[in-house]
């Protein structure tokens, strides 16, 4: 009898609890050797994937138009939003939404404060009937020279750079960390 002959003798005869070890023993090996095969694979395969899990923006790195001078005044201020393009890995979207700031003048000069309350994080709104900047979540309350006047904001509101250029204003936008009494930029 061959001895491929004899292996199929074996097979018949084997019970079938040990036919059950054997093949799970051969689907082990096979895993075990898939896994060993994927290995040096698995740091390409991060490398090509990176980009979808992690996106970079880099919007608003530079300055940005908000209009022309004369519509802010020192009375009430103007509320602005702030679009850029934002980089993905491999897209840009144009124009997205990346923030929003009071703009009014001081004393002949420009201000822009940031609408992030520096205590959580809400949006803060301007009261017309107090002439004053306020928070609706815990009642923060802010003069329109950005400083708090009421309520748990630990430091004043954030301003942000405001460039004029030929009539025409342009802002930087910035965030910054909450809840601590510096403005430290995120
Ligand atoms: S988030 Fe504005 S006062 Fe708390």
């Amino acid at each position: 009898m061959s001895e491929h002959e004899d292996e199929l003798a074996d097979a018949q005869t084997e019970s079938p609890s040990s036919l059950g070890r054997r093949r799970a023993l051969s689907i082990g090996v096979g895993v075990l050797g898939g896994g060993l095969a994927l290995g040096p694979l698995i740091p390409a395969l991060g490398y090509i994937l990176h980009p979808l899990s992690n996106t970079i923006t880099s919007a608003g790195e530079g300055f940005i138009g908000v209009g022309g001078r004369g519509q802010f005044g020192p009375t009430i201020p103007i509320k602005v939003d702030l679009f850029a393009d934002r980089k993905d890995a491999w897209s840009v979207t144009r124009q997205v939404k990346i923030g929003s700031c009071w703009v009014l003048e001081r004393e002949g000069e420009l201000k822009a404060f940031s609408t992030v309350c520096p205590h959580l994080g809400c949006s803060i709104d301007f009261d017309t009937e107090a002439n004053a900047f306020r928070c609706p979540c815990h009642r923060s309350e802010f003069d329109l020279d950005g400083k708090p006047v009421e309520g748990p904001s630990p430091r004043a509101l954030d301003t942000l750079e405001v460039k004029e250029e030929k009539e025409l204003v342009a802002i930087r936008y910035r965030r910054f960390r909450q809840n601590i009494s510096e403005k430290v930029e995120v």
